[in-house]
């Protein structure tokens, strides 16, 4: 069977690696792909992005399934088009993808919902958003409505900042569309984790947990970005808790979309907030998998992920049991110099090790023009396995020890949350 992965970070990577690793396939296309999918035999990037031309690329190939990575093929409906053609597709309708691609729409589903959730108010009126401001204090959450690539929320810990937040959104449009309505919602305290399932319309498989870094800099410093460095499993999501999220908060949404006629397919991420008792609260939803979040995960994968998506593409999610590497998975994220605000183009990657059973290094930003280039923000991602939380972190060091480009930026504390709730 042949197979094509829609997308060119890390996380494509990844998904692209596990499904070709099945003994039942024989290709797996990327779209466009990356410097890792391009060297790798198993896969052959594919340079097309247009919906409408990867569906007749799928057809002519005789693909038998699409695997979408990103959100915005999906928000433009990519999912929609394949399914009207009769070809077999996983991830959300367009419709669907609103849980991510509009906040407003995500927050006013959970309080229609009772899905736990922060207290929010949607604004276009830049006055209303002030006053709003001014009458809730900081700190204090400002979102974009709109898909705004990782620059759409504002974590305002003074008014100052909510307040030039909405100016930059609204009064400045800086984010264009996205930023022509804002969510403003209550400050969460706590503990991020990343709660990610798989939905076939009805039934729901729940994927290993893990947890990312979202800002730059060591000490949960500096910019948020996309994320640094994510590791599987995140202790903190205990068997109860994750009892309760999924009572809580997934069954609820995978229902009430349903109720709202609206069939949910594809990964469901809800990114969590726990607090210091342990209750969750959902800071957003995202119809796709995470990046970083995805390499690890798909790095203790045992199951054949073919055999996995084909039942999500039938309705079958609920025969299925999913096998798990025992083993902790970090993996760790090199940025390009300048990320995330002006990521510097044109570097040579040297030094990337063969995998082993221990480390494998996914690609994101590069591209083979003569030599391995850094062609964006988020270049590598380094993924160490271990018995232990720190064995794990030991194994993707050692790897980044070993590759070299100029510039390069990455934590050198990825996991320590995990690490200090060992001791
Ligand atoms: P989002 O894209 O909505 O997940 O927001 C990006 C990041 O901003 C999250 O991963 C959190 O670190 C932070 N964040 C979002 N909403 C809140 C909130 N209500 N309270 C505190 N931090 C938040
Ligand atoms: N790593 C966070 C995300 O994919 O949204």
């Amino acid at each position: 069977m042949k197979i094509l992965v829609v997308g060119s970070g890390g996380r494509e990577h990844a998904l692209a690696w596990k499904l070709a690793q099945s003994e039942r396939v024989q290709m797996v296309y990327v779209a466009p792909g990356n410097g890792g999918t391009a060297a790798d035999a198993r896969l052959k990037n594919v340079n097309i992005s247009d919906p409408l031309a990867l569906a007749e690329f799928v057809k002519q190939e005789h693909i038998g399934l699409t695997v979408v990575g990103p959100e915005t093929p999906l928000a433009a409906g990519i999912v929609n088009i394949f399914r009207d053609q009769g070809l077999k597709i996983f991830g959300p309708t367009k419709e669907a993808a609103q849980l991510e691609s509009s906040k407003d729409f995500a927050k006013s589903f959970m309080q229609r919902h009772a899905i736990p959730t922060a207290e929010y108010q949607t604004f276009s009126d830049v006055k209303a958003a002030h006053d709003y401001i001014a009458q809730k204090g900081a700190p204090i959450v400002i979102k974009a409505d709109g898909l705004a690539a990782g620059k759409g929320v504002v974590v305002a810990m003074s008014l100052e900042e909510a307040h030039a937040a909405v100016d930059m959104m609204l009064s400045d449009n800086k984010l264009g569309d996205a930023g022509a309505r804002v969510v403003i919602e209550e400050f969460l305290a706590g503990e991020e984790a990343s709660f990610i399932v798989m939905v076939d319309g009805k039934n729901i498989l729940p994927l290993a947990t893990s947890q990312d870094h979202k800002r730059l800099l060591d000490n949960d410093q500096g910019p948020n970005t996309g994320g640094m460095g994510a590791y599987s499993p995140a202790p903190i999501v205990t068997p109860q808790l994750h009892a309760r999220v999924m009572r809580e908060i997934i069954d609820p949404t995978v229902q009430g979309m349903a109720k709202d006629g609206i069939v949910f397919t594809g990964f469901l991420y809800a990114g969590l907030m726990i607090d210091d008792h342990g209750n969750p609260k959902t800071l957003e939803f995202n119809c796709r998998m995470g990046d970083p979040e995805t390499q690890p995960i798909m790095a203790r994968l045992k199951t054949d992920l073919v055999t996995v998506m084909e039942h999500a593409v039938n309705g079958t999610l609920d025969t299925i049991e999913l096998e798990w590497d025992r083993r902790t998975a970090m993996g760790i994220v090199m940025a390009a110099a300048g990320y995330p605000d002006a990521p510097r183009k044109g570097d040579l990657i040297s030094g990337i090790p063969a995998e082993t059973v221990d480390c494998v290094t996914f690609h994101a930003s590069t591209a083979v023009d003569g030599q391995l280039k850094v062609t964006g923000g988020r270049v590598l991602c380094v993924v160490g396995l271990g018995d232990t939380v720190k064995v794990a972190q030991k194994h993707a060091y050692e790897t980044i020890e070993k590759i070299h480009f100029d510039g390069a930026q990455y934590r050198r504390d990825i996991g320590w949350r995990a690490l200090n709730k060992k001791h």
